[in-house]
């Protein structure tokens, strides 16, 4: 057809043309070694447990688990299945401290979904919003594609530096903009692998109470703690019910049922229900995690899934030490997916990078997930998906490309 692509493309909405992909983050799926991507180990999937919690939704729901709605009511179609939001709102409750019911839960297709559905819930145009500087940069290109003003805050060993959260507010109100949301991934957070620490978490639900703004808290890796019980959430300082909590089944089960939820106070969950665009998730789906979390079979996968991703923390660390020292630094992760590696100066890290994807190794570059200048000389390396015989030799292939673009430090 004459025209093709071109004319169609001078069709799109403003938003189609405006809310380009997050740039070039096409995940790298066809290398040998894959540090890449931040999937749970697929030889891991439960797929006995979840084909019989499948099986007995059909057997014992019926025509229920396959209508728009069953028998919880057509709010189904808003905050998804009753039953599977009952179980998760008791667990929440128990884990975070705080009284939770079915109305502060709504079930979304994957995190990424929930997420965008709080910005959208929150944010105007000429809103403001904050971020830390190195952050997940799905949520952060919803944020800019929703009209916000974007302050960013650093992170540090203690997760994001909460001192300086009260500036970037102030800066926001400089520039015109109300600030909104406080978009914060404080427990293993992604890329970095930091965990906030407690006096941060109180100070930051305190400056978000005080300043009358949102938290948006992206818990999916919270409950993969390798040293110890994971850290208390956000909810659980939350006495003005400012924090929307998000959390996932994708890496506790699989990331491709696109099943997760948002958590928080009832008003908060009305509001981001009216700003989706679907018919709530499958209800099939739904009643069969249900089933394999009430069954116990999803605590049981989640406690073996630690064990397995403690042990490639510890084989990824050994080798990073024999391997990649001096010429890497980092800080062994206390739970989650996430080493996030910053390079020596003397590296020349496009050059490595390149040596070693030839080699068939992927990292994520940093530069991925900032906007400021630190993510070039960093890397963000996922041991957890990768087969643990390859994780040794991945990295002494990562060492030997570090090594071999090594050149006069910039600063010399
Ligand atoms: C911080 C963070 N939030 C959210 C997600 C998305 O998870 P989901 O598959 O639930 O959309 C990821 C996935 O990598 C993540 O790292």
């Amino acid at each position: 057809m004459d025209g093709g692509a071109g004319e169609i493309e001078a069709r799109w909405s403003t938003r189609a043309r405006d809310w380009g992909p997050p740039s070039g983050t096409a995940p790298v799926d066809d290398a040998r070694i894959n540090f890449d991507q931040g999937l749970p180990d697929p030889s891991l999937f439960p797929i006995d447990e979840l084909r019989r919690a499948l099986d007995q939704t059909l057997a014992e729901d019926g025509d229920q688990a396959l209508r728009y709605f069953g028998a919880g009511g057509a709010s189904e179609m808003q905050y998804g299945h009753v039953g599977l939001r009952r179980t998760i709102a008791d667990r929440l409750a128990a884990r975070d401290g705080r009284a939770l019911d079915e109305g502060g839960v709504t079930l979304v297709n994957g995190s990424t979904d929930g997420l965008a559905l709080a910005v959208n819930a929150f944010i105007d145009p000429g809103d403001g919003a904050v971020v830390e500087a190195a952050t997940y940069p799905h949520t952060r290109r919803f944020i800019g594609a929703a009209g916000a003003t974007v302050a960013t805050v650093p992170v540090d060993d203690d997760g994001m530096v909460v001192d300086a959260l009260p500036r970037a507010l102030d800066e926001l109100r400089a520039a015109g903009a109300t600030p909104k949301l406080i978009y914060t991934i404080p427990s293993f957070h992604a890329p970095t692998g930091t965990v906030l620490s407690e006096p941060r978490r109180r100070r930051l639900v305190e400056i978000a109470s005080e300043q009358g703004v949102m938290v948006l808290e992206d818990n999916c890796y919270h409950d993969f703690s390798y040293d110890g019980p994971p850290p208390p959430t956000l909810r659980h300082f939350d006495d003005a019910g400012v924090v929307v909590q998000s959390d996932s089944f994708s890496k506790y089960v699989a990331p491709g049922l696109r099943m997760a939820w948002v958590a928080g106070d009832p008003a908060a969950i009305r509001g981001v229900v009216r700003v989706r665009q679907d018919f709530a998730v499958s209800a099939l789906l739904a009643r069969a995690l249900q089933r394999l979390v009430v069954s116990g079979d999803f605590d049981r996968h989640v406690a073996e899934l630690r064990d397995h991703y403690r042990h490639k923390r510890d084989l990824t660390s050994a080798a990073l030490r024999e391997h990649c020292e001096p010429l890497v630094s980092f800080r062994e992760p206390t739970g989650g997916f996430y080493f996030w590696l910053r390079i020596a100066d003397e590296v020349d890290w496009e050059q490595a990078r390149a040596t070693a994807a030839a080699a068939g190794v992927a990292v994520r570059p940093g530069a991925r997930f900032t906007d400021d200048t630190s993510g070039p000389q960093h890397v963000r390396l996922s041991p957890i998906q990768v087969p643990e015989a390859d994780i040794e030799p991945g990295i002494a292939e990562l060492g030997r490309a570090l090594r071999a673009a090594v050149g006069p430090s910039p600063a010399s």
